[in-house]
């Protein structure tokens, strides 16, 4: 087989069979497909699709590219939860304590942030003393002993994925709703959880800007899910502005304290409920009405912060920052993102924000690049309020940038004021299964 055939074809339009397809993968895997080439065939796949069928298939031929975790010596259904990427997405940090407090075994696999969107991993590693690499008995012992466990992905599992997604990031090919599906499923299958829930993101921050779009990406992983025996939810969920108020790595660790104790901002409340009551259901712990009174008894009585200490602390994790947050929130240098004139915050930008948090030292350019744990974003205010020219928007932080100008100018641009109130939407748009 030629693999420049298979670009051709793609190119043309055509569909690709199951055997090029797994060709392509075991052949990239191996190494013995250039970079250049499989770049020519990612871009042909971006503009000419795939269908439900050849995505599939792709998904398949990933998840087989390495490891398969067996789980099955942790008792109970295994409920895992992804996301498509978003900012100020603090969400796994929160809802993992609170479904593993109802005695659900959460083996939740998690990524680091690139390009614009913030990663579960960086969020926690910014807990001084907290590893996330595991050995597998390790990793299960701690599912079966606290009930929660968060790992980095493994150089062996998908790792077609790995090396895709990282060519992806650096030749304008992530927007693609297969290339998405099968990048975030060959994971979850390669993981072993029996069920998953996904938040499918939509809007100005995330991959999918469209409603329409998102639809179609949680149909498609759905629909796979189902062939590869894997259960699948998918809650579609907002992300034109960030997630509560804060981004960056120990903020946000800040912020998912002060959700765990019933005090957090009401939209990412809100989705944590709705993801957290999803994963519950799908673990068969009862009715949806009930677990939702449930999961917010144990934001309010101190259950779900103390599990979320509990895991931090049996992963080698510092919990006195978790028990006295405050000491998540400085950084040294600081500056403030004023509003340039009066009138309602109506709409942002939300990638030019995680881009703006990236330059802070909150993200990184290249893989191998540094975090400076302490810089972020902290907004004063979401869309729709109304402000006087000269109220503060939010306050930049860092400890390794002293030169805000860029990431100034770059909310600038984010940020658009005027006259009219904004029409808001809601944080959850739409469900699939
Ligand atoms: N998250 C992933 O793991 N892969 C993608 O392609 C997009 C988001």
């Amino acid at each position: 087989m030629r693999f420049l055939d298979l670009i051709l074809k793609k190119k043309a339009g055509q569909e690709l069979t199951t055997a090029e397809i797994n060709y392509f993968i075991q052949a990239y895997s191996a190494d013995a497909i250039p970079d250049y080439q499989v770049s020519a065939l990612l871009m042909a796949i971006c503009f000419q699709g795939m269908t439900d069928r050849e995505t599939a298939d792709l998904t398949l031929a990933m998840a087989r590219s390495g490891d398969h975790l067996d789980l099955s010596a942790i008792p109970g259904i295994k409920v895992d939860k992804h996301s498509t990427g978003g900012v100020g997405d603090k969400t796994s940090l929160i809802i993992g304590p609170m479904v593993a407090c109802l005695g659900v075994p959460v083996a939740k696999m998690s990524g680091r942030g690139l390009g614009h969107t913030g990663g579960t991993i960086d969020k926690l590693e910014s807990i001084p003393g907290l590893t996330s690499s595991f050995a597998l008995t390790d990793f299960i012992r701690q599912v079966k002993d606290v009930h929660l466990a968060i790992a980095g992905q493994t150089a062996h599992l998908a790792p077609a994925d790995k090396k895709l997604y990282a060519l992806r990031d650096v030749t304008g090919t992530v927007q693609s709703p297969a290339l998405i599906a099968a990048s975030i499923l060959s994971k979850k299958i390669a993981a072993g959880a029996d069920k998953v829930v996904f938040d499918v993101k939509c809007g100005s921050g995330a991959f999918m800007e469209t409603l329409e779009d998102a639809q179609h990406l949680g149909r498609v992983m759905y629909a796979i899910g189902q062939e590869a025996g894997l259960v699948v939810h998918a809650l579609i969920s907002n992300m034109n502005q960030p997630l509560g108020h804060m981004v960056g790595n120990r903020l946000e660790v800040y912020e998912a304290v002060q959700t765990l104790q019933g005090q957090g901002p009401e939209d990412l409340h809100e989705l944590c409920l709705a993801l957290a009551v999803e994963m519950a259901f799908l673990a068969d712990k009862g009715r949806r009405e009930d677990l939702r009174a449930q999961l917010e008894d144990k934001l309010h009585n101190g259950q779900a912060l103390a599990k979320f200490v509990e895991m931090v602390e049996a992963q080698g994790g510092d919990g006195s920052y978790l028990t006295q947050p405050d000491q998540l929130l400085p950084a040294s240098y600081t500056a403030d993102f004023l509003a340039p004139e009066a009138g309602y915050l109506q709409a942002m930008n939300c990638q030019l924000v995680g881009e703006a948090s990236g330059l802070l030292g909150a993200g990184r350019a290249r893989l191998e690049d540094g975090i400076d744990p302490t810089a972020g974003l902290i907004f004063d205010h979401k869309l729709g309020a109304k402000l006087a020219k000269g109220d503060r928007i939010c306050r930049l932080q860092s400890s390794s940038v002293q030169d805000f100008g860029p990431a100034l100018a770059q909310l600038e641009t984010a940020i658009t004021m005027g006259d009219q109130a904004p029409k808001l939407s809601p944080i959850i748009l739409d469900h699939i299964y």
